[in-house]
């Protein structure tokens, strides 16, 4: 089994698929790893650790070996052009983004391409190692807060110096999935006050194991929530509620961090005009929801906007700005989602394993997912 690394070509894209760690592994399972050149060198590992690693070093021209390759493991997936030079029974493993990624199926089914997405990993045990949603989840929601942090006006431990006290930063954060988990965690860490909402009421124990207090969402007929392990798409009454209860919290807030999602849906807003005219100048919200249309009014992908003094921080795919880390560990989730599926050197995609019956998109350019998926609703 020959298994391809490309170098990434998505705008802002700096991780890698392998480390030479994996590498090593993936060879001692009897596979051959072909690494593009140069693609880990945005994530701080050269070729020559790959090659110390026994990987085999190829020129990005080299579309003969594209076409030898069984499994191409990426982080985003390939433009048209490379995927072209895959052969049919080519398997690509990836964060591929497929709701409602009309490019992506069209591609895979025209170079009639198997593929699996790691988006759509039940989030149970037995996959929790290969869950590279939370991997990158998790810090993206540490980085959130030092970003908010080093953008603040203010300290945020509580401080006694000899020209009095300071009180701590307090902080919000929305949403309290892994990201926000994390980004609870990280904060109580700096020394903030931490206030947190999330319209799963299971993850109120959650919140308050790790010292912050949580907001209850709002009593409305029913919690879009109750006992799943994803939200569910809240009504605008919810949300108007929602919104109300919020609005309180973050006018006394010195920084905002946005996390609430519902997969494959537009993110929930959660801090409208109002609200932002209510924080106080000087206050910060970074926003990682930004891709899926923001929690907050006014944040921009990439950009930091000022409004009348409230700094809106548009933090669009945050593990980007920690690669190294984020390869390690997206790198050990795919070689724990592949290893199991390895017999002899060879890949087994087993349709009954429901790692892979979730996960697997596309099966020799025949699409097998739901139309909800393909369309993104
Ligand atoms: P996510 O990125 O899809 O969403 C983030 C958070 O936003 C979620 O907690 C969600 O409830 C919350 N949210 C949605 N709408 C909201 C609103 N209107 N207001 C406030 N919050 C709102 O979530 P993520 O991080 O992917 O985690 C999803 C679930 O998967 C969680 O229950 C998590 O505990 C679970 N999980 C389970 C794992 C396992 O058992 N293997 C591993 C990782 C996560």
């Amino acid at each position: 089994m020959r298994i391809l690394i490309p170098s990434e070509t998505a705008s802002g894209e700096t991780r890698v698929a392998a480390t030479p760690e994996t590498t090593k592994k993936f060879l001692e399972l009897g596979c051959t790893v072909l690494l593009e050149e140069n693609a880990g060198k945005l994530s701080g590992f050269p070729d020559k650790a790959y090659e110390n690693a026994g990987a085999e070093i190829i020129s990005s021209n080299d579309a003969q070996l594209w076409r030898s390759a069984d499994v191409l493991l990426c982080v985003q997936s390939p433009i048209k052009g490379s995927l072209s030079k895959l052969s049919t029974s080519c398997v690509m493993v990836g964060l591929l983004s497929p709701y409602g990624n009309q490019e992506l199926f069209e591609n895979l089914r025209s170079f009639k391409l198997s593929a699996l997405a790691l988006e759509l990993l039940p989030r149970i045990s037995r996959a929790q190692s290969a869950d590279a949603l939370s991997s990158q989840a998790n810090l993206a929601g540490y980085k959130a807060v030092l970003i908010g942090a080093s953008n603040l006006d203010r300290y945020m431990p509580m401080l006694m110096t000899a020209a009095g006290t300071v009180q701590p930063a307090k902080v919000v954060i929305l949403g309290a999935g892994v990201a926000g988990l994390q980004a609870v965690a990280t904060a109580k860490r700096l020394g903030a006050v931490v206030f947190v909402s999330d319209i799963r009421p299971a993850v109120k124990e959650q919140v308050e194991s790790l010292g912050a207090r949580f907001i209850d969402p709002p009593e409305i007929d029913q919690t879009p929530s109750e006992n799943m392990v994803y939200a569910k798409q809240a009504s605008e009454q919810f949300l108007k509620a929602q919104r109300q209860k919020l609005s309180d919290q973050l006018s006394e807030a010195d920084l905002a961090i946005c996390t609430a999602q519902v997969p494959g849906k537009k993110a929930p807003r959660l801090i409208n005009e109002e609200m932002l005219e209510r924080m106080r100048p000087g206050s910060v919200v970074v926003d990682l929801a930004v891709q899926q249309g923001g929690n907050c009014a006014g944040t921009i992908a990439g950009q930091t906007v000022n409004r009348n003094g409230v700094m809106l921080i548009g933090a669009s795919n945050l593990p980007c700005s920690v690669p190294n880390h984020a390869s390690t560990l997206y790198s050990r989730n795919l070689l724990s989602l592949l290893g199991p599926m390895i017999n002899e050197g060879q890949l087994d995609l087993n349709t009954e394993d429901e790692l892979i019956d979730a996960s697997l998109i596309c099966l020799e350019g025949e699409i097998r997912c739901p139309n909800s998926l393909l369309e993104g609703a």
